[in-house]
């Protein structure tokens, strides 16, 4: 019998989101009746954008013919959507072939801890996306988990709460990870404060992995919706981004990762090359009929699609939390990010998530899934039709939610 790899034991749990549907299900079981809104995973609901299907259709037609099929294309994107996606989202920051298109920055994430490999030692946000700690964990980066303290052994947890605003005092690691917006604070880091990242990271050799996946949600013109915003960045900061939640994207898959080539590891490699080397090894480019599609899109046409579906969610958002301050709630982010979150009185933010379920029919995501700074929280996502979003704040208003 082959072993196996016993870093799988050290997981608490399942995965949150399957775990979450996994009691979504039961819930559905006993309760075959119940009406529920899913305002947990942050899953995209609003129909692709006209001129995304469009392109589609005609790649498709393409791809049916002698001159316009194509097979296995570069590992690292085609080479105009790397320049175009740089071009938007980046303009005057980075050179194109410092940006490899993807499937998503989820599977990115899972292949830079490949890439570091499991000596390294890495911080996190606490609360932070799950993926960082799991990924860490599987890979063999941590130690054991730590059931008093609700951590694992081997990863710097930084806490992000209130009280500092969701910026945590920053502390020496290998691989510091950092979202902004946040996933799933909704905190957005200003300008002076990812300054101060940069330099921390640059003071104490580390690299930064910045989730930027949720950067268009940003609306005030104050706020950096890239790191490479910041002088010095290139040197110390690897960014993923994703055009799962702008686009609606999250069942299409397409995202990407910048790896300046500035960034140096201790021997003076380039990351670079090693990313080069992780994405042309176990990774065969993103699917060219996405590709293609999201290349025509990319025009005025397309943008201003984004930018609807954006307000549309963030609207979304404004009447969750409207509702819930109303309601006498503390809640923060919401405002250029699509998550809510909820401070309860509960100690058991598992006990949160199962009343609200059981007493308004509505899904939310536990905080601790996302960490033990997460316990006392939970998080309502904004992503949904508008009709479930204002029945979900009817049944919250209507409701007694004594236990939280
Ligand atoms: C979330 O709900 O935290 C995210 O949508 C999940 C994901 O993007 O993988």
């Amino acid at each position: 019998m082959v072993k196996r790899n016993k870093n799988f034991a050290k997981l608490q749990a399942g995965y949150l989101f399957p775990e979450i549907n996994r009691r979504k299900k039961e819930f559905m079981e006993k309760h075959p009746d119940a009406d529920l809104i899913s305002l947990g995973i942050g899953d995209t609901t609003e129909p692709l954008p006209q001129v995304v299907v469009e392109a589609l259709k005609e790649v498709a037609d393409e791809m049916g013919t002698v001159e316009g099929y194509s097979g296995y294309g570069d590992e690292q994107g085609l080479t105009e959507l790397r320049k175009k996606v740089a071009e938007i989202f980046y303009p005057g920051l980075i050179e194109a072939d410092e940006l490899f298109i993807s499937d998503g920055a989820k599977c990115d994430t899972g292949r830079l801890q490949m890439m570091f490999g499991n000596e390294m030692t890495i911080a996190v946000q606490d609360p932070s996306y799950p993926v960082y700690v799991d990924s860490a964990v599987i890979m063999g980066q941590t130690g054991s988990y730590v059931t008093e303290k609700k951590q694992f052994e081997n990863i710097v947890y930084m806490p992000c709460t209130a009280e500092n605003d969701f910026f945590p005092k920053l502390k020496k690691a290998d691989i510091i990870y950092f979202c902004s917006p946040n996933n799933p604070t909704g905190a957005v880091a200003t300008k002076e404060q990812l300054e101060h990242l940069v330099r921390f990271a640059k003071e104490n050799d580390a690299i930064i992995v910045f989730d930027a996946a949720y950067a268009e949600f940003i609306t005030d013109p104050n706020l950096p919706k890239t790191i490479y915003e910041i002088e010095g960045a290139k040197e110390v900061a690897i960014e993923v981004s994703s055009f799962s939640k702008p686009f609606g994207y999250t069942g299409v898959r397409l995202g990407w990762t910048v790896v300046p080539k500035e960034l140096k590891y201790s021997d003076g490699t380039a990351v670079h090359n090693d990313w080069n080397r992780i994405m042309t090894t176990v990774f065969n480019g993103a699917s060219n009929i996405i590709q293609k599609a999201t290349l025509r899109s990319l025009n005025d046409e397309g943008l201003g699609e984004m930018k609807r579906l954006i307000a549309y969610y963030l609207q979304n958002a404004k009447i969750i939390k409207d509702a819930l301050d109303k309601m006498g709630y503390q809640t923060y982010g919401g405002d250029n990010a699509p998550y809510i979150w909820v401070k309860t009185k509960s100690d058991n933010s598992w006990k949160a998530f199962n009343h609200i379920l059981e007493e308004t029919q509505i899904v939310t995501t536990p905080g601790s899934g996302f960490g033990p700074g997460g316990e006392t929280y939970v998080r309502f996502s904004a992503f949904g039709h508008r009709k479930k979003i204002e029945e979900a704040v009817a049944r919250l208003q209507k409701a007694v939610l004594e236990h939280i």
